[in-house]
């Protein structure tokens, strides 16, 4: 007689409970602990404890230095490799602060963080990134890649939100990579869900594992041939980098250290 409510709660909680929380990856702004690292030319990346957010001990400050006689990118990124794949579903998060000064320039982007991997076998993309966040202006902006690595198709999000410079902001990204229109793609930023995206590929159709990119990635210098505005020297803050199977365990608010 009695057992049965407690079947059925059982049964209630296994169904709205699917995912057990594991946490895939941290770092609390430490220039060790990430698989890899791309620093071009004049740019840097220090480990810093006069800026963090919260109440991490230390951040990670990126730098990049516009120079008009450098033909490469202008990467200074930390990397995490193989990160998710196709088919995959997890939650990404991480801070991150613009420098006070931060020049909003609304012809030019500048990434803050990227999906990406090498597809230099297909003859078709060298190191392709899938979704990426930027910001360009003082608006924040995300996309997702579709259809296939020789025929790429791009859904964007822009004009999300104004992105205060000088103060700490938060991002977490819940993706269910997929390319057909199974996928979805969902981002908070500053706890406030900015994009609600269901139904749609959110992946080409290729299987290889996707690296974690973070930091400044200047791409509007490389690919527009030149600076807009007049601010060469460009830093962002990032701090309490997480991913995992549940909100919490990418949520950079609830991660101390
Ligand atoms: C910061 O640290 C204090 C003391 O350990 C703790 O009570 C508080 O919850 C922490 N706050 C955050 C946002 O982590
Ligand atoms: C997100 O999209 C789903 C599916 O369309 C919908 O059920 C849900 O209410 C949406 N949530 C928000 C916060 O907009």
């Amino acid at each position: 007689m009695f057992f049965q409510p407690i079947v059925a709660a059982i049964a209630a909680l296994t169904l709205a409970s699917p995912a057990v929380s594991t946490q895939t990856f941290l770092n609390t702004g430490t220039t060790s602990g990430w698989s890899s690292q791309n620093i071009e030319n004049k740019g840097s990346i220090q480990q810093v404890t006069n800026v963090v957010y919260r109440n991490s001990s230390t951040a990670l400050k990126f730098t990049q230095v516009y120079d008009s006689s450098w033909t490469g990118r202008f990467h200074s990124e930390k990397a995490e490799t193989k990160v998710w794949k196709l088919g995959d579903q997890g939650f990404y998060g991480f801070a991150f602060r613009l420098q006070e000064d931060w020049q909003a320039t609304p012809a030019q982007s500048y990434n803050i963080a990227q999906f990406i991997a090498d597809f230099s076998d297909t003859n078709c993309d060298d190191w392709m990134p899938s979704s990426m966040v930027w910001v360009i202006g003082d608006q924040l902006a995300t996309r997702v890649k579709q259809g296939s690595i020789c025929n790429q198709g791009l859904k964007e999000w822009k004009g999300l939100k104004t992105v205060t410079p000088g103060e700490w902001h938060t991002i977490v990204i819940q993706a269910n990579w997929q390319s057909d229109d199974s996928g979805f793609y969902k981002m908070w930023y500053d706890g406030e869900k900015v994009v609600n995206a269901t139904g749609l590929p959110t992946m080409i159709d290729d299987d290889r594992a996707f690296d974690f990119h973070v930091g400044i990635y200047a791409n509007a210098w490389h690919d527009q041939h030149g600076m807009k505005g007049t601010q060469g020297t460009r830093e962002i803050w990032v701090d309490n980098v997480a991913f995992g199977t549940t909100f919490a365990d990418a949520d950079p608010t609830r991660v101390q250290g």
